[in-house]
Protein backbone atom coordinates (compact mmCIF):
# COMPACT_ATOMS: atom_id res chain seq x y z
CA UNK A 1 0.00 0.00 0.00
CA UNK A 2 1.23 3.58 -0.75
CA UNK A 3 2.89 4.95 2.71
CA UNK A 4 1.31 8.39 2.19
CA UNK A 5 -1.99 7.41 1.53
CA UNK A 6 -1.84 5.01 4.70
CA UNK A 7 -1.04 7.82 6.68
CA UNK A 8 -3.63 10.02 5.27
CA UNK A 9 -6.31 7.30 5.78
CA UNK A 10 -4.83 7.10 9.84
CA UNK A 11 -5.38 10.16 10.23
CA UNK A 12 -8.49 10.67 8.56
CA UNK A 13 -9.95 7.98 11.10
CA UNK A 14 -8.22 9.83 13.96
CA UNK A 15 -9.99 13.06 13.47
CA UNK A 16 -13.33 11.30 12.48
CA UNK A 17 -13.17 9.39 15.84
CA UNK A 18 -12.61 12.72 17.71
CA UNK A 19 -16.03 13.86 15.69
CA UNK A 20 -17.64 11.50 16.83
CA UNK A 21 -16.82 11.70 20.53
CA UNK A 22 -17.32 15.20 20.54
CA UNK A 23 -20.50 14.66 19.04
CA UNK A 24 -21.52 11.96 21.84
CA UNK A 25 -20.96 14.51 24.15
CA UNK A 26 -22.54 17.39 22.70
CA UNK A 27 -25.63 15.81 22.15
CA UNK A 28 -26.06 14.14 25.83
CA UNK A 29 -29.80 15.54 27.23
CA UNK A 30 -28.65 15.50 30.61
CA UNK A 31 -29.06 19.02 31.39
CA UNK A 32 -32.66 19.45 30.04
CA UNK A 33 -32.27 20.05 26.28
CA UNK A 34 -32.86 16.91 24.40
CA UNK A 35 -32.00 17.28 20.55
CA UNK A 36 -34.31 14.43 19.56
CA UNK A 37 -37.13 16.15 21.10
CA UNK A 38 -36.16 19.37 21.41
CA UNK A 39 -40.13 20.76 22.26
CA UNK A 40 -40.72 17.98 24.56
CA UNK A 41 -42.21 18.86 27.67
CA UNK A 42 -44.70 17.82 29.92
CA UNK A 43 -47.62 20.69 30.39
CA UNK A 44 -50.34 21.05 33.26
CA UNK A 45 -53.01 23.67 32.21
CA UNK A 46 -54.96 24.69 34.69
CA UNK A 47 -58.29 26.02 33.43
CA UNK A 48 -60.80 28.33 35.68
CA UNK A 49 -64.46 27.80 34.72
CA UNK A 50 -66.09 28.97 37.19
CA UNK A 51 -65.66 32.01 39.93
CA UNK A 52 -67.62 33.17 42.24
CA UNK A 53 -66.28 34.83 45.58
CA UNK A 54 -66.21 32.10 47.92
CA UNK A 55 -65.84 29.31 45.13
CA UNK A 56 -64.11 28.46 42.10
CA UNK A 57 -64.15 25.42 39.58
CA UNK A 58 -61.28 24.50 37.98
CA UNK A 59 -59.98 22.01 35.63
CA UNK A 60 -56.18 20.75 35.47
CA UNK A 61 -55.24 18.85 32.41
CA UNK A 62 -51.93 16.89 32.36
CA UNK A 63 -50.72 16.55 28.96
CA UNK A 64 -47.38 14.64 28.06
CA UNK A 65 -45.76 16.31 24.79
CA UNK A 66 -42.60 13.93 24.60
CA UNK A 67 -42.70 12.34 21.59
CA UNK A 68 -41.01 8.89 23.36
CA UNK A 69 -40.95 9.58 27.22
CA UNK A 70 -43.69 8.06 28.91
CA UNK A 71 -44.92 8.18 32.70
CA UNK A 72 -45.76 4.76 33.79
CA UNK A 73 -47.14 3.38 37.31
CA UNK A 74 -46.75 4.67 39.94
CA UNK A 75 -47.56 7.46 38.34
CA UNK A 76 -47.81 11.45 38.09
CA UNK A 77 -48.29 13.25 41.91
CA UNK A 78 -49.44 16.53 41.14
CA UNK A 79 -48.61 18.96 44.03
CA UNK A 80 -48.65 22.64 44.69
CA UNK A 81 -48.20 25.48 46.92
CA UNK A 82 -51.63 27.53 47.79
CA UNK A 83 -50.76 31.09 48.13
CA UNK A 84 -53.67 31.32 51.04
CA UNK A 85 -55.21 29.03 52.78
CA UNK A 86 -57.80 27.74 49.88
CA UNK A 87 -58.98 24.08 50.31
CA UNK A 88 -60.07 21.85 47.78
CA UNK A 89 -63.82 21.14 48.83
CA UNK A 90 -64.20 18.61 46.01
CA UNK A 91 -62.57 16.75 43.33
CA UNK A 92 -63.57 14.53 40.58
CA UNK A 93 -61.03 12.33 38.13
CA UNK A 94 -57.98 12.01 40.80
CA UNK A 95 -57.73 12.79 44.67
CA UNK A 96 -55.46 14.29 47.12
CA UNK A 97 -53.45 11.79 49.09
CA UNK A 98 -54.22 13.82 52.78
CA UNK A 99 -57.08 15.58 53.57
CA UNK A 100 -55.01 17.23 56.22
CA UNK A 101 -56.09 19.83 59.07
CA UNK A 102 -59.77 20.72 58.17
CA UNK A 103 -60.21 22.37 61.63
CA UNK A 104 -60.32 25.75 60.37
CA UNK A 105 -63.47 24.88 58.86
CA UNK A 106 -65.53 23.00 61.73
CA UNK A 107 -69.24 23.15 60.66
CA UNK A 108 -71.06 21.41 58.07
CA UNK A 109 -69.58 19.59 55.51
CA UNK A 110 -65.91 19.05 55.48
CA UNK A 111 -63.37 20.05 52.69
CA UNK A 112 -61.39 17.26 50.33
CA UNK A 113 -58.25 18.48 50.65
CA UNK A 114 -57.05 21.57 53.36
CA UNK A 115 -53.52 20.77 53.08
CA UNK A 116 -51.19 23.84 51.98
CA UNK A 117 -49.49 21.71 49.65
CA UNK A 118 -52.03 19.05 48.37
CA UNK A 119 -50.73 15.79 46.71
CA UNK A 120 -52.99 14.86 43.84
CA UNK A 121 -53.54 11.61 42.67
CA UNK A 122 -54.93 10.08 39.73
CA UNK A 123 -57.97 7.53 40.47
CA UNK A 124 -57.20 3.67 39.21
CA UNK A 125 -59.05 2.25 35.78
CA UNK A 126 -62.67 1.15 36.96
CA UNK A 127 -63.10 4.17 39.82
CA UNK A 128 -66.83 4.72 40.18
CA UNK A 129 -68.40 6.48 37.34
CA UNK A 130 -69.70 9.31 39.50
CA UNK A 131 -66.33 10.49 40.18
CA UNK A 132 -64.99 10.33 37.07
CA UNK A 133 -64.32 13.01 34.40
CA UNK A 134 -63.50 12.60 30.94
CA UNK A 135 -59.36 11.54 30.23
CA UNK A 136 -59.35 10.52 33.72
CA UNK A 137 -58.59 7.52 36.13
CA UNK A 138 -55.41 5.64 34.26
CA UNK A 139 -53.59 5.36 37.39
CA UNK A 140 -51.49 7.98 36.63
CA UNK A 141 -49.85 6.66 33.23
CA UNK A 142 -49.17 8.85 30.61
CA UNK A 143 -48.33 7.22 27.29
CA UNK A 144 -45.80 9.44 24.54
CA UNK A 145 -47.41 10.86 22.12
CA UNK A 146 -45.50 8.54 19.30
CA UNK A 147 -46.64 5.37 21.45
CA UNK A 148 -50.23 6.31 21.85
CA UNK A 149 -51.29 9.90 21.31
CA UNK A 150 -54.73 8.92 22.61
CA UNK A 151 -53.49 8.29 26.29
CA UNK A 152 -51.10 11.11 26.37
CA UNK A 153 -53.67 13.40 28.86
CA UNK A 154 -55.26 13.13 32.02
CA UNK A 155 -57.68 15.29 34.09
CA UNK A 156 -59.44 16.18 36.57
CA UNK A 157 -61.74 18.79 38.24
CA UNK A 158 -62.16 20.60 41.80
CA UNK A 159 -64.12 23.22 43.27
CA UNK A 160 -61.96 25.47 45.59
CA UNK A 161 -62.70 27.95 47.88
CA UNK A 162 -61.15 29.98 50.86
CA UNK A 163 -62.13 30.60 54.50
CA UNK A 164 -62.04 34.09 53.74
CA UNK A 165 -63.55 35.51 50.80
CA UNK A 166 -61.05 36.38 47.80
CA UNK A 167 -60.37 36.54 44.43
CA UNK A 168 -58.82 33.32 42.78
CA UNK A 169 -54.95 33.35 43.05
CA UNK A 170 -52.92 30.94 41.17
CA UNK A 171 -50.88 28.55 43.37
CA UNK A 172 -47.27 28.51 43.07
CA UNK A 173 -44.43 25.87 42.85
CA UNK A 174 -45.91 22.70 40.84
CA UNK A 175 -44.38 19.28 41.15
CA UNK A 176 -45.74 16.04 38.92
CA UNK A 177 -43.36 13.48 41.76
CA UNK A 178 -41.87 12.03 39.19
CA UNK A 179 -37.77 11.99 39.28
CA UNK A 180 -35.95 14.11 36.96
CA UNK A 181 -38.83 16.44 36.33
CA UNK A 182 -38.61 19.91 36.97
CA UNK A 183 -41.61 22.54 36.36
CA UNK A 184 -41.63 26.53 35.80
CA UNK A 185 -43.66 28.88 37.23
CA UNK A 186 -47.11 28.94 36.12
CA UNK A 187 -47.45 31.49 33.09
CA UNK A 188 -50.97 32.82 31.88
CA UNK A 189 -52.26 32.14 28.20
CA UNK A 190 -55.17 32.87 25.63
CA UNK A 191 -58.12 31.14 27.78
CA UNK A 192 -58.76 27.30 26.86
CA UNK A 193 -61.97 27.17 24.09
CA UNK A 194 -65.11 24.32 24.47
CA UNK A 195 -67.18 23.83 22.31
CA UNK A 196 -70.63 22.85 22.81
CA UNK A 197 -73.66 21.88 20.16
CA UNK A 198 -71.54 19.98 17.93
CA UNK A 199 -69.05 22.87 17.03
CA UNK A 200 -71.43 25.79 16.61
CA UNK A 201 -70.96 27.65 19.89
CA UNK A 202 -67.25 27.97 21.87
CA UNK A 203 -67.31 28.50 24.95
CA UNK A 204 -63.88 29.53 26.85
CA UNK A 205 -62.42 29.52 30.15
CA UNK A 206 -62.28 32.72 32.62
CA UNK A 207 -58.33 31.95 32.68
CA UNK A 208 -55.45 29.47 31.63
CA UNK A 209 -52.36 29.21 32.93
CA UNK A 210 -49.40 27.12 31.82
CA UNK A 211 -46.53 25.02 33.64
CA UNK A 212 -43.83 23.85 31.81
CA UNK A 213 -42.14 20.67 33.25
CA UNK A 214 -38.93 19.22 31.36
CA UNK A 215 -37.33 16.51 31.95
CA UNK A 216 -33.41 15.97 33.38
CA UNK A 217 -31.85 12.74 32.87
CA UNK A 218 -29.20 14.16 35.05
CA UNK A 219 -31.78 15.60 37.90
CA UNK A 220 -33.13 11.96 37.64
CA UNK A 221 -30.81 10.12 38.96
CA UNK A 222 -26.82 10.51 38.36
CA UNK A 223 -26.04 6.67 37.46
CA UNK A 224 -27.62 5.23 33.85
CA UNK A 225 -29.85 2.96 34.26
CA UNK A 226 -28.72 1.29 30.82
CA UNK A 227 -26.08 -0.34 28.93
CA UNK A 228 -25.25 -1.59 25.77
CA UNK A 229 -23.44 -4.60 24.22
CA UNK A 230 -22.21 -5.95 20.62
CA UNK A 231 -21.96 -8.98 18.38
CA UNK A 232 -21.43 -9.60 14.50
CA UNK A 233 -21.18 -12.49 12.25
CA UNK A 234 -18.07 -11.56 10.92
CA UNK A 235 -16.31 -11.43 14.25
CA UNK A 236 -16.73 -14.34 17.53
CA UNK A 237 -16.05 -12.04 19.94
CA UNK A 238 -18.82 -10.24 22.01
CA UNK A 239 -17.87 -7.02 23.06
CA UNK A 240 -20.16 -6.54 26.35
CA UNK A 241 -21.37 -3.77 28.39
CA UNK A 242 -18.62 -1.38 29.66
CA UNK A 243 -17.70 -2.83 33.39
CA UNK A 244 -19.35 -0.61 36.10
CA UNK A 245 -21.45 0.86 33.47
CA UNK A 246 -24.20 1.58 36.70
CA UNK A 247 -22.64 0.42 39.31
CA UNK A 248 -19.59 -1.35 40.49
CA UNK A 249 -20.49 -4.45 42.69
CA UNK A 250 -18.81 -4.34 45.57
CA UNK A 251 -19.43 -0.61 46.48
CA UNK A 252 -20.87 0.43 49.63
CA UNK A 253 -24.91 0.44 48.19
CA UNK A 254 -24.66 -1.73 45.33
CA UNK A 255 -26.78 -4.62 45.60
CA UNK A 256 -27.46 -7.34 43.16
CA UNK A 257 -28.92 -10.73 43.33
CA UNK A 258 -26.42 -13.60 42.65
CA UNK A 259 -27.91 -15.76 39.71
CA UNK A 260 -29.84 -18.80 41.22
CA UNK A 261 -31.19 -16.85 43.68
CA UNK A 262 -34.26 -15.40 44.25
CA UNK A 263 -34.61 -11.74 45.97
CA UNK A 264 -35.32 -11.68 49.33
CA UNK A 265 -39.43 -11.52 50.37
CA UNK A 266 -38.34 -8.44 52.70
CA UNK A 267 -37.41 -6.24 49.98
CA UNK A 268 -40.69 -7.08 48.01
CA UNK A 269 -42.34 -4.38 49.62
CA UNK A 270 -45.74 -3.89 47.78
CA UNK A 271 -46.85 -0.14 48.30
CA UNK A 272 -48.75 0.88 45.02
CA UNK A 273 -47.41 4.31 45.50
CA UNK A 274 -43.89 3.40 45.36
CA UNK A 275 -42.01 3.01 42.01
CA UNK A 276 -40.89 -0.73 43.06
CA UNK A 277 -36.91 -1.33 44.25
CA UNK A 278 -34.72 -1.64 41.59
CA UNK A 279 -32.40 -4.96 42.56
CA UNK A 280 -30.60 -5.92 39.65
CA UNK A 281 -28.71 -9.18 38.94
CA UNK A 282 -25.20 -9.50 39.60
CA UNK A 283 -23.49 -8.59 36.54
CA UNK A 284 -20.17 -7.04 35.44
CA UNK A 285 -22.52 -3.86 34.55
CA UNK A 286 -24.96 -4.02 37.42
CA UNK A 287 -27.26 -2.29 34.80
CA UNK A 288 -31.25 -3.45 35.24
CA UNK A 289 -31.57 -3.38 30.99
CA UNK A 290 -29.15 -4.29 28.23
CA UNK A 291 -29.60 -3.74 25.27
CA UNK A 292 -27.84 -5.91 22.50
CA UNK A 293 -27.09 -5.24 19.15
CA UNK A 294 -26.15 -8.00 16.52
CA UNK A 295 -25.24 -7.71 13.27
CA UNK A 296 -26.55 -10.86 12.11
CA UNK A 297 -26.03 -11.52 8.24
CA UNK A 298 -25.26 -9.82 5.01
CA UNK A 299 -27.28 -10.27 1.82
CA UNK A 300 -26.50 -8.63 -1.40
CA UNK A 301 -28.16 -5.56 -1.28
CA UNK A 302 -29.23 -5.70 2.42
CA UNK A 303 -28.35 -6.63 6.09
CA UNK A 304 -29.82 -7.85 9.01
CA UNK A 305 -29.48 -6.75 13.02
CA UNK A 306 -30.89 -8.72 15.83
CA UNK A 307 -31.99 -6.34 19.08
CA UNK A 308 -32.14 -8.05 22.23
CA UNK A 309 -33.39 -6.20 25.31
CA UNK A 310 -32.63 -8.02 28.36
CA UNK A 311 -34.31 -6.82 31.64
CA UNK A 312 -31.77 -7.61 34.71
CA UNK A 313 -34.33 -6.08 37.24
CA UNK A 314 -35.78 -8.90 39.73
CA UNK A 315 -38.22 -6.75 40.93
CA UNK A 316 -39.96 -4.76 37.63
CA UNK A 317 -41.88 -5.46 35.10
CA UNK A 318 -41.55 -2.55 32.11
CA UNK A 319 -45.07 -1.72 30.94
CA UNK A 320 -45.24 0.84 27.26
CA UNK A 321 -41.19 0.29 27.41
CA UNK A 322 -39.61 1.90 24.38
CA UNK A 323 -36.30 1.90 22.44
CA UNK A 324 -34.59 5.15 20.90
CA UNK A 325 -31.68 3.95 17.71
CA UNK A 326 -29.43 6.46 16.53
CA UNK A 327 -27.96 4.61 13.31
CA UNK A 328 -27.09 6.46 9.67
CA UNK A 329 -28.95 3.23 7.85
CA UNK A 330 -32.19 3.43 9.71
CA UNK A 331 -33.43 5.84 6.64
CA UNK A 332 -33.17 2.69 4.38
CA UNK A 333 -34.65 0.30 7.14
CA UNK A 334 -37.15 -2.23 5.04
CA UNK A 335 -38.34 -4.17 7.74
CA UNK A 336 -39.03 -4.59 11.67
CA UNK A 337 -40.07 -7.36 12.73
CA UNK A 338 -42.01 -7.67 15.90
CA UNK A 339 -41.77 -4.74 16.92
CA UNK A 340 -43.22 -1.10 16.05
CA UNK A 341 -41.01 1.37 14.37
CA UNK A 342 -41.48 4.86 14.34
CA UNK A 343 -39.23 7.25 12.70
CA UNK A 344 -37.83 10.41 14.76
CA UNK A 345 -36.53 13.31 12.48
CA UNK A 346 -37.03 16.36 14.25
CA UNK A 347 -34.52 18.18 11.74
CA UNK A 348 -37.03 17.36 8.34
CA UNK A 349 -33.51 15.92 6.62
CA UNK A 350 -31.70 13.75 8.62
CA UNK A 351 -33.67 10.22 8.68
CA UNK A 352 -31.15 8.26 11.06
CA UNK A 353 -33.23 7.91 14.39
CA UNK A 354 -35.96 6.10 15.44
CA UNK A 355 -38.10 4.83 18.03
CA UNK A 356 -39.01 1.09 18.96
CA UNK A 357 -41.82 -0.02 20.94
CA UNK A 358 -43.88 -3.51 21.60
CA UNK A 359 -46.46 -5.01 20.15
CA UNK A 360 -49.73 -4.33 22.41
CA UNK A 361 -50.39 -7.93 24.38
CA UNK A 362 -47.61 -9.21 22.58
CA UNK A 363 -44.38 -8.00 24.12
CA UNK A 364 -45.49 -4.45 24.97
CA UNK A 365 -44.39 -5.46 28.82
CA UNK A 366 -40.55 -6.27 29.22
CA UNK A 367 -41.15 -8.67 31.96
CA UNK A 368 -38.90 -9.02 35.23
CA UNK A 369 -35.63 -10.52 35.16
CA UNK A 370 -35.71 -14.47 34.44
CA UNK A 371 -36.60 -16.58 31.12
CA UNK A 372 -38.77 -14.36 29.37
CA UNK A 373 -37.55 -11.13 30.86
CA UNK A 374 -36.47 -10.23 27.34
CA UNK A 375 -38.31 -9.07 23.88
CA UNK A 376 -36.23 -8.77 20.57
CA UNK A 377 -36.85 -7.95 17.16
CA UNK A 378 -34.88 -7.96 13.60
CA UNK A 379 -34.30 -5.37 10.91
CA UNK A 380 -33.86 -5.64 7.75
CA UNK A 381 -32.09 -2.65 6.23
CA UNK A 382 -31.09 -1.64 2.39
CA UNK A 383 -27.55 -1.08 1.70
CA UNK A 384 -26.87 2.66 0.89
CA UNK A 385 -24.42 2.52 -1.77
CA UNK A 386 -21.53 4.52 -0.85
CA UNK A 387 -21.96 4.87 2.66
CA UNK A 388 -22.47 1.42 3.68
CA UNK A 389 -19.71 -0.96 5.25
CA UNK A 390 -19.08 -3.42 7.70
CA UNK A 391 -15.95 -1.47 8.51
CA UNK A 392 -14.72 0.31 11.83
CA UNK A 393 -17.85 -0.47 13.05
CA UNK A 394 -19.96 1.55 11.21
CA UNK A 395 -22.60 -1.39 11.53
CA UNK A 396 -23.19 -0.33 15.15
CA UNK A 397 -25.61 1.96 16.56
CA UNK A 398 -24.25 5.59 17.73
CA UNK A 399 -26.99 6.09 20.43
CA UNK A 400 -29.34 3.83 22.12
CA UNK A 401 -31.91 5.44 24.93
CA UNK A 402 -34.25 3.25 27.04
CA UNK A 403 -37.32 4.68 28.10
CA UNK A 404 -35.67 7.89 26.98
CA UNK A 405 -32.59 7.77 29.14
CA UNK A 406 -29.31 7.04 27.48
CA UNK A 407 -27.79 3.88 27.28
CA UNK A 408 -23.91 3.52 28.25
CA UNK A 409 -21.76 2.17 24.75
CA UNK A 410 -19.19 0.06 24.34
CA UNK A 411 -16.11 2.72 23.54
CA UNK A 412 -15.58 2.76 19.62
CA UNK A 413 -12.38 0.83 19.60
CA UNK A 414 -13.55 -1.89 21.02
CA UNK A 415 -16.15 -2.52 18.37
CA UNK A 416 -16.28 -6.22 16.44
CA UNK A 417 -13.63 -5.60 13.55
CA UNK A 418 -13.34 -7.31 10.22
CA UNK A 419 -10.04 -9.00 9.67
CA UNK A 420 -7.77 -6.16 8.07
CA UNK A 421 -7.91 -5.48 4.53
CA UNK A 422 -7.49 -2.18 2.99
CA UNK A 423 -10.58 0.46 1.79
CA UNK A 424 -11.39 2.07 4.60
CA UNK A 425 -11.30 5.84 3.66
CA UNK A 426 -14.41 6.13 1.68
CA UNK A 427 -16.29 5.65 5.30
CA UNK A 428 -13.73 7.77 7.22
CA UNK A 429 -14.82 10.50 4.65
CA UNK A 430 -18.39 9.64 4.87
CA UNK A 431 -17.97 9.70 8.51
CA UNK A 432 -16.57 12.91 9.06
CA UNK A 433 -19.04 14.25 6.66
CA UNK A 434 -21.83 12.96 8.38
CA UNK A 435 -20.54 14.55 11.74
CA UNK A 436 -19.93 17.99 10.18
CA UNK A 437 -23.58 17.82 8.67
CA UNK A 438 -24.93 17.03 12.54
CA UNK A 439 -22.55 19.51 13.93
CA UNK A 440 -23.69 22.22 11.71
CA UNK A 441 -27.17 21.19 12.85
CA UNK A 442 -26.68 20.98 16.51
CA UNK A 443 -24.43 24.38 17.08
C1 LIG B 1 -44.54 22.12 25.10
O1 LIG B 1 -44.89 21.25 24.06
C2 LIG B 1 -45.91 21.76 23.20
C3 LIG B 1 -46.22 20.68 22.20
O2 LIG B 1 -45.07 20.26 21.51
C4 LIG B 1 -45.44 23.04 22.54
O3 LIG B 1 -46.48 23.55 21.74
C5 LIG B 1 -45.07 24.03 23.60
O4 LIG B 1 -44.53 25.17 22.99
C6 LIG B 1 -44.03 23.44 24.54
N1 LIG B 1 -43.79 24.38 25.59
C7 LIG B 1 -42.57 24.81 25.86
C8 LIG B 1 -42.46 25.82 26.95
O5 LIG B 1 -41.60 24.40 25.27
C1 LIG C 1 -42.62 28.33 46.75
O1 LIG C 1 -41.31 27.85 47.03
C2 LIG C 1 -40.42 28.86 47.48
C3 LIG C 1 -39.05 28.25 47.59
O2 LIG C 1 -39.10 27.02 48.22
C4 LIG C 1 -40.92 29.44 48.80
O3 LIG C 1 -40.06 30.46 49.24
C5 LIG C 1 -42.32 29.99 48.60
O4 LIG C 1 -42.85 30.43 49.82
C6 LIG C 1 -43.24 28.92 48.02
N1 LIG C 1 -44.53 29.51 47.70
C7 LIG C 1 -45.62 29.30 48.46
C8 LIG C 1 -46.87 29.95 48.02
O5 LIG C 1 -45.58 28.58 49.45
C1 LIG D 1 -55.19 22.76 62.84
O1 LIG D 1 -55.35 24.09 62.38
C2 LIG D 1 -55.75 25.01 63.40
C3 LIG D 1 -55.91 26.40 62.80
O2 LIG D 1 -56.53 26.32 61.57
C4 LIG D 1 -54.70 25.06 64.52
O3 LIG D 1 -55.13 25.88 65.55
C5 LIG D 1 -54.46 23.64 65.04
O4 LIG D 1 -53.38 23.66 65.96
C6 LIG D 1 -54.12 22.70 63.91
N1 LIG D 1 -54.00 21.34 64.41
C7 LIG D 1 -52.94 20.60 64.20
C8 LIG D 1 -52.98 19.24 64.81
O5 LIG D 1 -51.99 21.01 63.56
C1 LIG E 1 -59.39 36.15 57.27
O1 LIG E 1 -59.77 37.52 57.27
C2 LIG E 1 -59.62 38.12 58.54
C3 LIG E 1 -60.14 39.50 58.46
O2 LIG E 1 -60.56 39.84 57.20
C4 LIG E 1 -58.15 38.10 58.96
O3 LIG E 1 -58.00 38.64 60.24
C5 LIG E 1 -57.66 36.68 58.98
O4 LIG E 1 -56.25 36.64 59.23
C6 LIG E 1 -57.91 36.03 57.64
N1 LIG E 1 -57.52 34.62 57.73
C7 LIG E 1 -56.66 34.07 56.91
C8 LIG E 1 -56.38 32.63 57.19
O5 LIG E 1 -56.14 34.70 56.02
C1 LIG F 1 -50.44 26.03 26.89
O1 LIG F 1 -50.74 24.65 26.89
C2 LIG F 1 -51.51 24.21 25.80
C3 LIG F 1 -51.70 22.75 25.98
O2 LIG F 1 -52.95 22.46 26.39
C4 LIG F 1 -50.78 24.47 24.49
O3 LIG F 1 -51.63 24.09 23.40
C5 LIG F 1 -50.46 25.93 24.40
O4 LIG F 1 -49.68 26.13 23.24
C6 LIG F 1 -49.67 26.37 25.62
N1 LIG F 1 -49.43 27.79 25.53
C7 LIG F 1 -48.23 28.30 25.68
C8 LIG F 1 -48.13 29.77 25.52
O5 LIG F 1 -47.24 27.62 25.94
C1 LIG G 1 -44.53 -9.08 36.30
O1 LIG G 1 -45.50 -9.74 35.50
C2 LIG G 1 -45.61 -11.13 35.78
C3 LIG G 1 -46.56 -11.74 34.77
O2 LIG G 1 -47.65 -10.90 34.53
C4 LIG G 1 -46.10 -11.32 37.22
O3 LIG G 1 -46.18 -12.70 37.52
C5 LIG G 1 -45.10 -10.64 38.15
O4 LIG G 1 -45.56 -10.71 39.49
C6 LIG G 1 -44.90 -9.17 37.76
N1 LIG G 1 -43.82 -8.63 38.58
C7 LIG G 1 -43.90 -7.46 39.20
C8 LIG G 1 -42.71 -7.03 39.98
O5 LIG G 1 -44.90 -6.77 39.16
C1 LIG H 1 -37.36 7.76 7.03
O1 LIG H 1 -37.08 6.39 7.21
C2 LIG H 1 -38.21 5.53 7.21
C3 LIG H 1 -37.71 4.13 7.44
O2 LIG H 1 -36.88 4.10 8.52
C4 LIG H 1 -38.95 5.63 5.88
O3 LIG H 1 -40.11 4.84 5.91
C5 LIG H 1 -39.31 7.08 5.62
O4 LIG H 1 -39.92 7.19 4.35
C6 LIG H 1 -38.07 7.95 5.70
N1 LIG H 1 -38.47 9.33 5.52
C7 LIG H 1 -37.78 10.18 4.76
C8 LIG H 1 -38.30 11.57 4.67
O5 LIG H 1 -36.78 9.84 4.18
C1 LIG I 1 -12.74 -9.03 16.49
O1 LIG I 1 -12.79 -7.68 16.97
C2 LIG I 1 -11.83 -7.39 17.96
C3 LIG I 1 -12.04 -5.94 18.38
O2 LIG I 1 -13.14 -5.81 19.19
C4 LIG I 1 -10.43 -7.57 17.43
O3 LIG I 1 -9.51 -7.35 18.47
C5 LIG I 1 -10.28 -8.99 16.89
O4 LIG I 1 -9.04 -9.12 16.27
C6 LIG I 1 -11.37 -9.28 15.87
N1 LIG I 1 -11.28 -10.66 15.44
C7 LIG I 1 -11.04 -11.01 14.20
C8 LIG I 1 -11.03 -12.46 13.89
O5 LIG I 1 -10.85 -10.16 13.36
Amino acid sequence: MNPFYFVVQRSVYMVSTLIFFFLLSSVSPSYGYDPLDPYGNITIKWDLLQSSPDRNDVKVSILNFQLYRHIERPGWRLGWDWTGDEAIWSMQGAEATEQGNCSRFRGGQLPHCCEKKPLIVDLLPGAPYNMQTTNCCKGGVLSSMIQDPTKYAAAFQMNIGAANNSDFTMPENFTLGIPGYSCAKPVQVAPSRYSSDGGRRWTQALGTWNVTCIYSQFLASTSPKCCVSFSAFYNSSIVPCPKCSCSCQGLPGATCVKFGETPSLLQQIKDPNQEPPSLVRCTQHMCPIRVHWHVKQSYKEYWRVKITVNNLNTMKNYSQWNLVALHPNLKSLTQVFSFNYEPLYQYGYINDTGMFWGIQYYNDMLLQEGESGNVQTELLLRKDQGTFTFREGWGFPRRIMFNGDECVMPPPDQYPRLPNTGHGAKFSLSVIFFSLLLLIIMC
